[in-house]
């Protein structure tokens, strides 16, 4: 119905570059499947993105079949909620070189994302890292998204796609809606458990700072028992991100885990050593990922299904997308065909 209120629209994305972490769930996915009712949800398997860095093919295939299947394990219903591959999608790509032309070499140079990136892979900066950002942009901006559920690593992402909105309406009239981030109060930087100063990320050379959402239960117990505390002389478990990074990224992943509050958590560990508050972490993560590993091993054994998800997602989401690819083509001044 015209007059119906509209609900408003979601999308987020996560690279297919590696085995999903901890961070990628408590930061984005474990936050999205709550939103399904109340808004309308795109997500995206960033595969376009993850060739800025060099993948295996056949890896990057299987990483991106295991993800749609994570997607759905961790709550993600495929009928309330659009699940698509970007490369599925050719608005993407095109929507990307426009926005290209509309986004600054200064404020790509000013990335944390492309400093970091680009200084772990010294030998291969090339020019799709560099532009990355734009195509982030167009990924949301082609859905006219009013939020953006991501991490606090992302938020940068999000404001420069808001400023290449900007001024794209700014040049052309009214073309694009301008997102906000929505990002987790606890959980939007979980950092690694063996350096807490460093994110928790895929891509970490040291497996053990880094907790996979499919891995095996005696494995995650292992690398939170090995897990970094603090060497302060207090040895207490007391949330203090600058003097205990250690015991507080520990104490978020609990809270996230278990639904209690830094409170709560401090006064039941009152009186023990950290050997037991790790013991706890570890089994509070091993009982949150168990259903959800549990049924993405079911769902990978059921392709045609999983094929079925991502056809019908890329659909869908391809509708919305090129209506706001075609406006964008008329108001440059492409010659319709
Ligand atoms: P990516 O693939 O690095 O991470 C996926 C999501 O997980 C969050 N995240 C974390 N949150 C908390 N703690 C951590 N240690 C942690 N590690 C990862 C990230 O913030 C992110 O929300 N550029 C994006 C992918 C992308 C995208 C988009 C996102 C492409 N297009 C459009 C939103 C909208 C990325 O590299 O995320």
């Amino acid at each position: 119905m015209e007059n119906e209120v509209q609900k408003k629209r979601i999308l987020s994305g996560i690279q297919p570059s590696g085995d999903l972490t901890l961070g990628s769930y408590l930061g984005a996915i474990k936050n999205w499947a709550a939103l399904a009712d109340e808004y309308d949800c795109y997500y995206m398997l960033a595969d376009m993105h993850t060739i800025t860095v060099r993948q295996v093919p056949a890896e990057l295939r299987r990483h991106t079949l295991t993800q749609v299947a994570a997607y759905i394990a961790s709550g993600l219903d495929p009928e309330k909620n659009v699940l698509f591959v970007q490369s599925h999608v050719p608005a993407h790509a095109q929507l990307g070189w426009v926005l290209d032309c509309y986004t600054m070499f200064g404020e790509l140079s000013r990335m944390t994302q492309f400093k970091d990136k680009s200084a772990k892979n010294a030998d291969n900066i090339n020019a799709g890292l560099f532009t990355y950002p734009a195509l982030m942009a167009a990924d949301i901006l082609l859905y006219q998204a009013d939020l953006v559920p991501v991490g606090g690593d992302q938020k940068q992402h999000v404001e420069i796609c808001r400023d290449i909105a900007t001024r794209f309406n700014g040049i052309y009239g009214d073309t694009f809606k301008l997102p906000d981030p929505y990002i987790p109060q606890v959980g939007a930087r979980v950092m690694s458990l063996t350096s807490p100063e460093k994110k928790m990320s895929k891509s970490d050379k040291d497996p053990n700072g880094c907790v996979y959402m499919l891995e095996k239960p005696e494995d995650i117990l292992r690398k939170f028992k090995r897990a970094i505390t603090d060497s302060d002389t207090e040895r207490c478990v007391r949330f203090d991100r600058e003097n205990k990074p250690g015991v507080s990224n520990l104490m978020q992943i609990y809270a996230v885990a278990t639904g209690k509050s830094f409170e709560t958590i401090e006064q039941e560990f009152a009186g023990h050593g950290y050997g037991d508050f790790k013991q706890a972490v570890g089994e509070s993560v091993v009982e949150l990922l168990r259903p959800i590993r549990e049924e993405t091993e079911r769902l990978l054994a059921d392709k045609s299904y999983l094929e079925s998800v991502y056809r019908a997602g890329a659909e869908k989401a391809a509708y919305v997308a090129n209506r706001t690819l075609n406006k964008v083509y008329k108001k440059v001044g492409f010659l319709p065909r």
